[in-house]
């Protein structure tokens, strides 16, 4: 990269510029501002021909697709429907019988810092082999199996060995609890659930078995017949007789190879929970050909992907970014891929640079939590600081998952980066399936915070609550006004949900809405990203509903009477969570507030998960609420900020409750 082109360190308003330095420029894949606007251009003369292209160029298609685009039925959208193929075969399969196939696919390195690798030849045979016991169990095209895995090469084989037999995998984040599982259990009507005795991180041994059991023993799951148990570690665990079979038990005897099933491009590969504005979480359904599509082409186009790359997403499965990013993106462009089972901090802060070192990664895509916590442990700990490795094997590096502050970007330019590394701060969501506006390595000058301009065939814009396109410069909602390959196909089991969540009649019925605010810069027309306008928190990159920690609060009968969440701006976190709780009791203070504050905790944690616990829980005798009832949410933000309240408090019933709401525990 050159020097930027204004050096004014400023925070408000973003000036400086990082244009690519003249060498990327001249070895990417989209080199230049003018190839991209050339792409842009493409789809715009003949949208559908631009994407027929694109798939045509990336995937193999083993019935080729005559139809591209079927609107007919808006929103629900098709892509490439009469077409058939099979995402596995086009992540495994294609790499056999060129250079690629003795290459590796995956560098596994454990949470104790042992190394596996397997090839993609080796990694094809794995999952024909894990396909077959599949079917050998009954599982069959069109069958829902959940997972619930720790990252490791068992779990990508898992959900490759699902795609290559026609099944839908749902895959569920290791941390949620039985309760989620269970909820996600139900309603994807899961034949089988494929999970791990433990799962290791941070040097510890966390249950994934006992929780199946425990969510299973809920009752109403008697679509599940079969569980299959990876054994991770040699701990031992319970096993229920005729339904539970480890791993070992259900290769033993299986071939390693499976015929990959064509399946229609429209098929659902996947449903992928994540929350929304109501209680329930949605289960995002997802394509194979439009999905497997944009995880290539988006490997290519976003990171510049070139053969002798080492490609490492920090992400977890159990996310998209896991899932584009991690179990398909990666294999269907031949990448090599690093694919780590541990946290960022053990056995020390420094691990990510160590393996950056240790594995020569020169790709490199995290969010930005993981960026701040690693910036606050090296400014206390200077041996943990990456200027202790050897990083010049990195060129490209990327964040995801949250809006990235100028200072991280910085810190992330300069000290992992070298200066050198251009930074795709990159913009999508769950229902996405890949990237939708991001930069692009070898063209777009860089601005810090800004996700800059959307891939070419994404109509991103900016319009108000009508529909209306918004100037430069205005804030507004930001839509995406056509429909692109990998979008989501519908909310399992609930289409009407899917309509009204990101269809606004208001709009027409047929513009995505994303259900976040943005900005275009006055002089570029840079998107920049401003947060949710939706009861949606965004806490350390992962997706909360505010609805669901409340439903999770007032679950607890016997103590909660009323309660609502909203989020705050965190340093670290991006968001926290902020409970504000009227309890069946008087106001509790002092200790005791203390004490059941952390029940409280503790109780949604259970509920939901870890990662859902509130960082401050605030007791009142009541809600700020209108003459109507309705909660003044604006208000519980304010406070939850620590702001003074300036909105009118007239209506309020008992105004002495602010005082109370006021005070964290
Ligand atoms: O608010 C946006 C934020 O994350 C939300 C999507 O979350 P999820 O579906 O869990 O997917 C995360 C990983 C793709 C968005 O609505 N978000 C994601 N990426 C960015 C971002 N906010 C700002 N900048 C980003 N690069």
């Amino acid at each position: 990269m050159s020097e930027p082109t204004s050096a004014i360190e400023s925070v408000l308003v973003e000036n400086r510029v990082f244009p690519p330095s003249e060498d990327t420029v001249k070895n990417a894949r989209i080199a230049g501002m003018q190839a991209y606007e050339a792409l842009c251009a493409e789809a715009e003369k003949d949208f559908e021909g631009f994407w027929a292209r694109l798939a045509r160029e990336n995937l193999q298609w083993s019935r080729p697709f005559t139809q591209t685009l079927d609107e007919s039925n808006a929103p629900f959208y098709k892509w490439f429907a009469d077409g058939e193929l099979n995402a596995s075969a086009n992540c495994l399969d294609r790499h056999i019988g060129t250079p690629v196939e003795n290459k590796t696919a995956i560098i596994f390195e454990a949470d104790d810092g042992a190394v596996t690798q397997v090839t993609y030849k080796e990694l094809l045979a794995r999952v024909g082999q894990f396909a077959n016991a599949l079917k050998a169990r009954g599982v069959q095209k069109g069958d829902r199996v959940l997972i619930y895995m720790p990252m490791t090469i068992e779990g990508v084989v898992a959900m490759q060995a699902c795609a290559r037999i026609g099944a839908t995998h749902s895959v569920v984040f290791g941390g949620f609890s039985a309760k989620a599982l269970h909820e996600r259990t139900i309603d994807a009507g899961a034949v089988a659930i494929i999970t791990a005795n433990y799962q290791l991180r941070g040097g510890k041994e966390l249950p994934l078995k006992s929780i199946v059991d425990e969510a299973l023993a809920m009752g109403g799951c008697d679509s599940v017949k079969t569980v299959l148990v990876y054994e991770r570690t040699a701990s031992a665990w319970n096993r229920v007789e005729g339904r539970d079979v480890t791993f070992t038990e259900a290769l033993a005897g299986q071939s390693t190879e499976c015929a990959p099933v064509p399946v229609g491009a429209e098929h659902p590969l996947f449903i992928l929970y994540t929350s929304g504005s109501t209680g329930k979480p949605k289960g995002v359904q997802h394509s194979t050909g439009g999905y497997t599509l944009w995880a290539r082409q988006t490997m290519l186009w976003t990171f510049d992907l070139q053969p002798s790359d080492v490609f490492w997403c920090t992400a977890d499965i159990g996310w998209i970014t896991g899932h584009t990013y991690v179990a398909y993106g990666p294999l269907a462009a031949g990448a090599t891929q690093v694919v780590f089972e541990g946290v960022p901090t053990f056995p020390h802060a420094g691990r990510f640079w160590e393996m950056i070192e240790r594995h020569k990664v020169s790709i490199f895509y995290t969010a930005p939590t993981a960026i701040r916590s690693l910036i606050k442990a090296a400014d206390s700990d200077e041996k943990v600081h990456p200027k202790n490795w050897n990083l010049t094997s990195l060129r490209v590096l990327g964040s995801v998952g949250e809006p990235i502050n100028p200072e991280a970007w910085m810190w992330y330019y300069r000290n992992v980066g070298g200066e050198r590394c251009p930074i795709v701060d990159t913009f999508w969501q769950t229902e996405n399936g890949g990237h939708v506006i991001t930069p692009l390595p070898g063209a777009t000058p860089l601005v810090p915070g800004s996700c800059t301009l959307p891939l070419p065939g994404i109509k991103a814009a900016i319009v108000d609550e009508t529909g209306k396109d918004l100037p430069n410069g205005a804030g507004g909602m930001l839509v995406i006004k056509r429909p692109w390959p990998s979008m989501i196909r519908t909310i399992w089991g609930d289409p009407e949900r899917f309509k009204k969540s990101y269809f606004p009649e208001e709009m027409g019925g047929t513009i995505y809405l994303a259900g976040d605010g943005a900005v275009r810069s006055e002089d570029r027309g840079y998107f920049r990203i401003t947060g949710r306008i939706d009861d949606v928190l965004n806490v350390s990159g992962h997706r909360m509903g505010t609805m669901e920690i409340e439903s999770a609060l007032v679950a607890k009968t016997d103590l909660v009477a009323e309660a609502a969440v909203v989020g705050r701006p965190d340093d670290l976190t991006g968001e926290a969570i902020v409970a504000f709780v009227v309890l069946k009791r008087p106001v509790p203070t002092g200790e005791e507030a203390k004490q059941l504050a952390n029940e409280l905790r503790n109780w949604v944690a259970k509920e939901i998960g870890p990662i859902a616990k509130p960082k401050d829980i605030r007791f009142g005798e009541n809600l700020p609420k209108t003459r109507s009832g309705k909660i003044m949410r604006r208000l519980l933000r304010s406070l939850a900020k620590g702001e003074a309240i300036t909105q009118d408090t007239s209506t309020l019933e008992n105004p002495t409750i602010l005082d109370q709401l006021a005070k964290t525990n």
